[in-house]
């Protein structure tokens, strides 16, 4: 996946490197140029603005609009409908499971799922409940935002991060949390008097002028709050005790300052670059009511009975003057013919649905990893991180293997919420998803009891887990593309082959954001459509 992965800190340079790793000095140029640090190709030759096909083109060019089966109604499947509609394709999405969305599901009370160990579950959330299982969260320039203004779904901030939230690190010896801004501080205070130290010692005489120098102790006295002697004693950024208040309360601020070795030792540092991240940084938005308000307006917008939920794609075949989708519906067997294909599946999913593409699509799909991911809604019967924790949203990070811990960013004050109680990766989720629900629920209820307290464990009303590698027609959180969407192994996938187009987020440089997986879609039709347009 593009950029980072929360909480395994890995870094922009980190990024390049590992780019640089899988996909040889070609795809580290490109990224340079992505991140604006290189010259390339494909900087110079920027992607022309997204224009929607309109039914203007046809009578401009005097054709008829095509029939297009769209197979996989999760984001890509449905924005390729949904634009295409715009001009008077006649689409139809068939969609393997009961409900349009894909990976965008969002947990209600009463919904079942069964996953691919046989675990049934059926969420007892009460109204008003939810936890997105999979996407939770858009940052501000992904066009992920613009569907939401277009489709008319309401918008709210996703509290990403926190000074109020905790770190919790059990394998540094933290026998309890400490919140983000009291870390902070103190990361932030010692890095700065170590730097101030070196550079008073002339460790950086070669590499700035002694103005330059001047300067650089002045930020940092600032930025890690340092006294006059230019050492880090801490200070009210900390926090406090008791908070300052009325006349005559000052306020008792947080004492114990560790050293700077302890501060080191806890590794709570790790977490900070997190919100550096291109992807990652505040401010960030949620759809009111449930990430899946998305899927549900485009499936709205495209007309609901063109959407055929239930409907398992058996094969594929491109016949040459049009494509033939053979599916299974209610028990029966049945097929579709259409013009063009938009194979808008999972490629891990995709690689098992026999089709006559070819060698080369197959080896391309093969060469692409299914990534795991679980995350559990943990309901409470009161809001206790309010009233006792004063944490409103944001994240709890650990290294436990429950690893991230989400408080919502909604219903404040309300009387019940929902907290994430873990939303984990890689070998953690596959831990979880090993364990029946009932288990899975009290390993993380015993991790958060050593953050939060018994409340952790005596409120809970109610939980749901969900893990991605376990979940039919998926089988993946997310994917990891050796060498980068751009690859030349994956030419069979980006280019139409045959009738048949490619889209999901796989086919981008931002895998694991609906934004990906908006924009392949995007990519997919304008090709479409132009061929069309030239027929
Ligand atoms: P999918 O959603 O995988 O859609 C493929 C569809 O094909 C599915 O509906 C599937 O059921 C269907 N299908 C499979 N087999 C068949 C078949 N044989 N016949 C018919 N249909 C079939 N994105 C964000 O923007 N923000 C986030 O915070 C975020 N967090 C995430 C967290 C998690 C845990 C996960 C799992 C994902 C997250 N994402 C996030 C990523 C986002 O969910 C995806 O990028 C996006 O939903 C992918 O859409 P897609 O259409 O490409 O693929
Ligand atoms: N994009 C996904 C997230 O932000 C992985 O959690």
């Amino acid at each position: 996946m593009a950029q980072t992965q929360p909480g395994t800190g890995t870094s922009r340079r980190a990024f390049l490197r590992d780019v640089g790793i899988t996909g040889g000095a070609g795809a580290m140029l490109a990224t340079m140029g992505a991140l604006g640090m290189a010259p390339t190709a494909q900087a110079a030759q920027r992607e022309k603005p997204f224009r929607a096909p309109s039914a203007g083109d046809f009578t401009l060019h005097g054709r008829a609009a095509a029939k297009v089966v769209v197979v996989g109604g999760g984001i890509a499947g449905l924005a390729s409908a949904y634009e295409l509609g715009k001009a008077g394709y006649d689409c139809t999405v068939l969609e393997a499971r009961d409900r349009a969305g894909g990976r965008n599901f969002t947990v209600r009370g009463g919904d079942s799922t069964v996953d691919l160990y046989g675990n049934r579950q059926t969420a007892r959330f009460a109204e008003g409940q939810y936890m997105n299982a999979g996407p939770g969260r858009i940052p501000q320039w992904m066009v992920t935002l613009d569907y939401c203004r277009e489709l008319g779904v309401p918008l709210e901030v996703f509290t990403n991060t926190n000074a109020d939230a905790y770190i919790f690190n059990e394998s540094a010896g933290m026998s309890e949390p400490m919140r983000y801004r009291t870390a902070k501080a103190d990361v932030y205070g010692y890095v700065s008097e170590l730097l101030a130290k070196a550079t008073d010692k002339g460790a950086l005489d070669k590499e700035l002028t002694t103005a330059d120098q001047d300067r650089l102790t002045e930020f940092l006295k600032d930025f890690g709050e340092l006294g006059d002697k230019m050492t880090y004693e801490g200070g009210d950024r900390r926090g406090y005790r008791t908070v300052p208040a009325a006349t005559g309360t000052p306020g008792v601020p947080l004492g114990d300052v560790p050293s700077a070795s302890e501060v080191f030792a806890s590794g709570v540092g790790r977490y900070f670059s997190f919100e550096f991240g291109f992807d990652q940084a505040m401010l960030m938005f949620q759809p009111v009511g449930g990430m899946d308000r998305i899927p549900q307006a485009l499936t709205r917008a495209i007309g609901a009975h063109k959407v055929r939920t239930g409907a398992a794609v058996t094969r594929i075949t491109d016949k040459g003057h049009g494509v033939t989708v053979t599916y299974t519906q209610g028990g029966r067997t049945r097929s579709i013919d259409a013009d063009f294909c938009i194979g808008a599946l999972p490629p891990n999913i995709l690689a098992k649905v026999p089709h006559n593409l070819g060698p080369g699509v197959q080896r391309a799909l093969e060469a692409i990893t299914p990534q795991s991911a679980g995350k559990i809604g943990l309901e409470y019967r009161s809001r206790w991180w309010e009233l006792d924790h004063r944490i409103y949203g944001g994240i709890t990070e650990t290294d436990m293997d429950v690893s991230h811990i989400w408080h919502p960013s909604h219903g404040f004050h309300g009387e019940r919420g929902l907290l994430v109680g873990y939303y984990n990766y890689d070998k953690d989720a596959d831990t979880y998803a090993a364990l029946t629900p009932k288990e899975r629920e009290k390993r993380a209820v015993a991790a958060g009891v050593k953050i939060y307290g018994e409340k952790y464990r005596s409120e809970l009303a109610s939980s749901f887990s969900h893990h991605w590698r376990q979940t039919p027609y998926l089988e993946a959180a997310w994917h990891d593309t050796p060498g980068g969407p751009d690859d030349p192994r994956y030419g069979p996938l980006n280019e139409p082959t045959g009738r048949v187009y490619f889209a999901g987020d796989w086919l981008s440089y931002t895998d694991a954001w609906q934004h990906g997986a908006f924009t392949s879609a995007r990519r997919a039709i304008s090709k479409l459509h132009a061929r069309v347009l030239a027929a």
